[in-house]
């Protein structure tokens, strides 16, 4: 008789850890020994001198960076949205922030007046993202109105075309601007890299070169204009996809990683390929059904058992419809013909599959940043069990700036 699928060892183990927890929800889990091997492998490809920004938004649980912000000794962040620096300014004080996107001044308004102080010193820790001469014309004003000091850092576009600055004449004219206004100080450049790891084969050397060539060139701009804080410019460049291609600190001087450091699918990539994946998600079996019946077809389930053999079986699990793939017990599938569910979603095995109700089953999600705000509290696993838990930033993030409460409450 052939044998049964069921999980591994690795996947046996995670699951006796979730159940002893009492773990029977849909548990989002990082493996924090993978998270670790995953952050040393990041620290052994970086160059001597290249620095590491953590990107907030695809690790986004304040514990979560802290754990890796101390592996890497480095207080820098990439954040991405406001509520984010809110948490940041009060949870990690000593972080110097970079931002991965640029804000509509609003925002950045909203920022300032909401800002309780503290420890965390905008002026000198926060870089705005700016990438056009109008954006920069609103800082500047931001900070006029205010009374503020602004550091800026200017978007440039090095292939990726996502905006930013893309001439050096354009680069000129912004720094221009820039020291004409006491208020603003330049703080360096972020050239995003991500269509280079997309781009296939013999294209991609010449992709990267081109981009590390503009990077260079708008960089050398700035080193000349003020060559007696060069040192402290900040040059970003790559994410989890690219930051192996940066073998030097010719373009960037640090790179921005997040995912990579968990690993969701999407990142199975040739230039990921030692690290480990360290996110999933578990989720118990609710219902198993013998034969796989499709509505208005059942009638067809013998003769699809025999031709679909992979899919003869259906297990319905709690919950369903992440932007995740099932991982284990391996062999375990989506059905698109039954549709997806995110109450009770219908999975498929074989006969032979070796699970059955309450058992769990695991998922590995496509990508960390929305996936993870899904489910609460992270479950940290390690040394064959749940250590601890990492509350998600999530809550916070939903919360309404003060400038978003509706003026009156709706009469009922
Ligand atoms: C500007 C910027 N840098 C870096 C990253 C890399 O993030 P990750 O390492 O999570 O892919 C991103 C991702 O969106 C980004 O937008």
């Amino acid at each position: 008789m052939s044998k049964k699928q069921a999980h591994d060892d690795y996947f046996k183990k995670l699951s006796a850890a979730l159940k002893e927890q009492g773990l029977l929800r849909p548990t989002l889990v990082i493996d924090e020994a993978r998270l670790e091997k995953n952050t040393e492998t990041m620290l052994s490809h970086l160059p001597d001198g290249m620095g590491c920004r953590i990107v907030v938004k695809s690790l986004p649980s304040i514990p979560l960076i802290r754990k890796v912000m101390d592996m890497a000794g480095t207080t820098r962040l990439m954040v991405f949205d406001l509520p984010f620096l809110n948490d940041i300014a009060r949870d990690i004080p000593e972080a110097d922030v970079l931002f991965g996107k640029p804000m509509p001044v609003a925002l950045a308004d909203r920022f300032y007046e909401e800002f309780k102080g503290g420890d965390f010193t905008p002026s000198q820790q926060v870089q705005w993202l700016i990438d056009t001469p109008e954006r920069l014309r609103e800082y500047a004003k931001l900070a006029e109105q205010h009374d503020l000091r602004l550091k800026v850092n200017i978007e440039i576009d090095i292939g990726l075309h996502r905006g930013g600055v893309s001439t050096p004449e354009q680069l000129k004219e912004m720094l221009d601007e820039i020291d004409a206004h006491p208020r603003l100080t330049f703080a360096g450049l972020m050239g995003y890299d991500a269509h280079v790891a997309k781009v296939p084969g013999i294209l991609r050397g010449h992709a990267l070169k081109k981009s590390r060539a503009i990077y260079k060139e708008m960089r050398e701009i700035c080193e000349d204009r003020y060559p007696e804080r060069k040192n402290a410019l900040t040059f970003n460049t790559a994410g989890s996809p690219t930051y192996q291609l940066h073998e030097d600190l010719k373009a960037g001087t640090e790179v921005a990683v997040g995912s990579g450091l968990v690993k969701p699918l999407d990142f199975d990539v040739a230039t990921l390929k030692d690290h480990v994946p360290a996110c999933f998600i578990a989720t118990p079996v609710l219902k198993v059904e013998q034969k796989t019946k499709i509505p208005g077809m059942e009638g067809l389930s013998g003769l699809s058992a025999i031709f679909n053999p992979k899919s003869a079986r259906a297990f319905f699990i709690y919950g369903g419809n992440w932007q995740a793939e099932p991982v284990s017990p391996p062999g375990l599938r989506q059905n698109k013909l039954y549709g997806r569910s995110s109450n009770e979603e219908m999975l498929n095995g074989p006969r032979k599959m070796d699970l059955n109700v309450d058992d769990l089953v695991f998922l590995r999600p496509t990508q960390s940043e929305a996936v993870f705000l899904q489910f609460g509290d992270i479950a940290v696993y390690k040394d064959g069990k749940i250590t601890q838990f990492w509350p998600v930033i999530e809550q916070e993030h939903k919360k309404l700036l003060p400038g978003e409460k509706p003026k009156q409450q709706p009469q009922p």
